[in-house]
């Protein structure tokens, strides 16, 4: 939904924009383009090897853009570092990338045999194997549940608990072959049986609805008047969270907020992009500008 998100910024030529998942660089670039001879970027991202990437993606545009390994909770924080009072837009492009599932080598695919780490920031503590090691049956049902929307949450906790009893879970396939025995029926659904918990524990692992809540609450303070934020989400739990926030900032007729919404409704992708895409499936895009 690059052109929508392009759109939607409205990006002019001085401007300062930050991309709060720059990711491999792809709506930096975009922005960058938009934003010529003279916007600049700050990209943002906690995993370093998406700094690296984009760092590569973005070369052509010199001194214009500027890449920093943080969490993008601490926009405030990463600005007022750099002396920087507000920007004129902000994107966040939610959850995990093309390169993290395929090359990142820490677990975040259940196509692939690879460790349960499933960080993208490899400094944070806890893994996705630690989490099956030390949670309770009733903590990881709750996660399956509130995480994954998973039907069968509570046997597939049932059978973790029961497993590592005999040995630790180390091992995408680990994990795959005990969701496949766990779920009855489990290899004929059209959805990979462990999609829904393997989504859980990247949500759990990484803090994802804890950090975009943070960040949502900091907004008004970084969007200098008319600045604008849109905000991709891939998950139907993200993308409650964003509407409401965006809507309790917005406020009332009576009593407005810091912020109007410009996506009355949210915005789905075209079928053609998502014939191009098939990650693209479930993309939700909002986006408001600061009043
Ligand atoms: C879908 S990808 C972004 C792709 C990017 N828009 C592009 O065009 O290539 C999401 C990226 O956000 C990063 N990410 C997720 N949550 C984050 C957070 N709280 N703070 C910083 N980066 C985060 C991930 O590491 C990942 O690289």
């Amino acid at each position: 939904m690059l052109a929508e998100v392009t759109a939607l910024l409205a990006c002019r030529p001085g401007g300062i924009y930050v991309d709060g998942t720059v990711g491999g660089g792809g709506h930096a670039a975009a922005i960058l383009e938009a934003s010529a001879p003279e916007g600049r970027l700050i990209g943002l991202d906690r995993d370093p090897e998406a700094i690296g990437r984009a760092g590569e993606t973005l070369k052509p545009f010199g001194e214009r853009f500027e890449l920093h390994q943080e969490n993008f909770d601490r926009i405030a924080e990463v600005l007022a570092e750099r002396g920087i009072p507000a920007v004129d837009g902000i994107v966040l492009d939610l959850g995990v990338s093309l390169d993290q599932l395929e090359s990142s080598g820490r677990g975040f695919s259940f196509r692939r045999e690879e460790p349960l780490d499933m960080r993208m920031d490899p400094r944070s503590q806890q893994t996705a194997a630690d989490l099956l090691a030390r949670l309770s049956e009733e903590e990881l049902a709750r996660l399956f549940r509130e995480f994954g929307e998973e039907r069968h949450a509570r046997r597939i906790a049932h059978a973790v608990v029961r497993a590592r009893a005999r040995r630790p879970l180390e091992t995408t396939t680990d994990l795959v072959q005990l969701v496949y025995a766990a779920i009855p029926g489990a290899g004929r659904s059209r959805l990979h049986p462990a999609t829904r918990v393997f989504m859980a524990l990247r949500i759990a692992v990484n803090r994802e609805l804890e950090r975009l809540a943070s960040f949502l609450d900091r907004l008004p303070g970084v969007l200098r008047p008319g600045g604008r934020v849109c905000i991709l989400s891939f998950h139907s739990l993200e993308d409650r969270i964003v509407k409401h926030r965006l809507r309790d900032l917005s406020g009332r007729r009576e009593t407005p907020g810091p912020l109007r919404l410009l996506t009355r409704r949210v915005l789905r992708p075209r079928p053609e992009e998502i014939a191009a895409n098939p990650l693209a499936r479930s993309a939700r895009l909002r986006a408001a500008e600061r009043i």
